[in-house]
């Protein structure tokens, strides 16, 4: 047998509702929010990550599934959709014809991370990006977007995390107070880090090894350092999430792994799941576009992973288990033709129908009818072929009624509306 890529995961019939309402709420949540869907495709050029992500993060130095097309091009298999989505507005102008765009994607996403509980190597992110304002009003806009889809869909136990990470101008003076602070601690810390430390001393805040997570206890403190500008937009962003009732948590040492954030950070953590493995992230983004070759505006977004947020959502709930309004059970083999078209009728007039080819006693089709929870079931056999009529059980009472094969469809939508 061969068997599933390490990493990956089949998302299985009885999962696949809950997975659609998920979708399906955060869509409408967004839109409700005034996002516009956007489909941009799984792959790109290498480039384009390496420029948008940063050279010297995890994901663009280890972990992205990269290979060399026939034409000799590096493309790589998207490991996150905000570098896509800003090419896309780059390449297609987007902005011009709307200056303020807010747009999501809803697919999936690769990266050569360790397999474990709630991290794959392909999974599913919803991500959504405003574009082309930058007030701080928006950034909380943007975090009650990310709350709002979590609470839809009924998600508990998060805790918003914010944090400002700062800009150009004042990260490197807090980049030089942490290389100062960390100096001594250098040969204590883990391999990943004495490496950091020279490439990108932020990340080292958010390395999970004990040793590391220790030193930087009592390291300083980004908020910290902030200039005026930055210091006040926190403020103002921190103001406006307590407007709209957003709850959060201050995070002071919370970095994002991914380089291209200025200002507002922010991580939606489920208590269960663990600080290692955040449901949502995001933050804004200052310069990005215009790295990528578009305007020079700004913009702030997040992603929130599916698989992550549907580890919160029980499986039982009722809304996701799945139901057929009607079986239609054969009896002998006279009626099956008229059974066959009858189904084919309901199914073209609105009414989900179900039935089985293959020659069954009563008992039998009756247990189908109960694994795919058929409201009805019809029953159909010689007898009531003569008479041009057909039984009808209703499988919540056990109440049956007689009714003309051709009043079965109106018998059936009036049961339904
Ligand atoms: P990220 O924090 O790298 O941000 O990923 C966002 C979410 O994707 C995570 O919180 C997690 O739920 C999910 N995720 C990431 N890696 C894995 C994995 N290996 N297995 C399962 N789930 C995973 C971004 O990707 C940014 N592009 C978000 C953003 C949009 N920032 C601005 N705009």
């Amino acid at each position: 047998m061969i068997r599933l890529v390490k990493g990956f995961h089949d998302i299985l019939p009885d999962e696949t509702p809950k997975w659609s309402f998920i979708i399906a709420t955060a869509r409408s949540t967004l839109e409700r929010f005034g996002f516009r869907e956007l489909i941009p495709p799984i792959m790109e050029r290498t480039e384009l990550f390496e420029r948008g992500i940063g050279e010297v993060t995890d994901i663009v130095e280890k972990e992205m599934y990269t290979f060399v097309d026939l034409g000799g091009e590096s493309l790589s298999l998207r490991p996150e959709a905000t570098a896509g989505t800003l090419r896309a507005v780059a390449e297609h102008s987007l902005l011009k014809r709307e200056p303020v765009l807010k747009l999501y994607t809803i697919g999936p996403m690769f990266r050569r991370e360790r397999p474990s509980k709630g991290r794959f190597r392909q999974f599913f992110q919803i991500n959504a990006e405003v574009l082309g304002d930058d007030s701080p009003f928006t950034d909380a806009e943007t975090i009650a977007a990310a709350h709002s889809i979590m609470t839809n869909i009924g998600a508990k136990n998060l805790v918003m995390e914010i944090n400002s990470v700062g800009c150009p101008k004042c990260r490197p003076v807090f980049r030089r107070v942490l290389r100062e602070f960390l100096e001594k601690y250098l040969d204590q810390l883990c391999e990943d880090c004495q490496r950091r430390y020279n490439t990108n001393p932020l990340r080292i805040l958010d390395c999970k090894v004990p040793k590391c997570v220790e030193i930087v206890q009592n390291a300083p403190l980004i908020t910290d350092s902030l200039d005026e500008d930055c210091r006040e937009h926190f403020d103002a962003v921190r103001r406006a999430l307590e407007l709209l009732d957003i709850p959060y948590r201050n995070e002071p040492r919370m970095v994002r792994g991914l380089d291209y954030y200025t200002r507002t950070a922010f991580e939606i953590v489920d208590s269960e799941l663990g600080k290692s493995k955040a449901v949502g992230g995001g933050g804004r983004y200052d310069s990005l576009l215009k790295e990528l070759g578009g305007p020079d505006v700004s913009g702030i977004g997040f992603a929130i992973g599916l698989e992550r947020l549907s580890i919160g959502i029980p499986e039982d709930d009722l809304d996701f288990v799945p139901s057929m309004d009607v079986y239609v059970a054969v009896i002998g083999q006279k009626a099956r033709e008229t059974a066959f078209r009858l189904v084919n009728t309901l199914r073209r007039a609105g009414i989900s129908a179900e039935t089985r080819h293959s020659d069954m006693s009563l008992k039998a089709q009756m247990k189908v009818a109960d694994r795919i929870r058929a409201r009805s079931v019809i029953m159909l056999g010689d007898d009531e072929l003569g008479r041009n009529e057909v039984t009808v059980r209703k499988m919540a009472t056990g109440e049956q009624t007689t009714v003309k094969i051709d009043e079965i469809v109106t018998y059936l939508q009036g049961d339904k509306s």
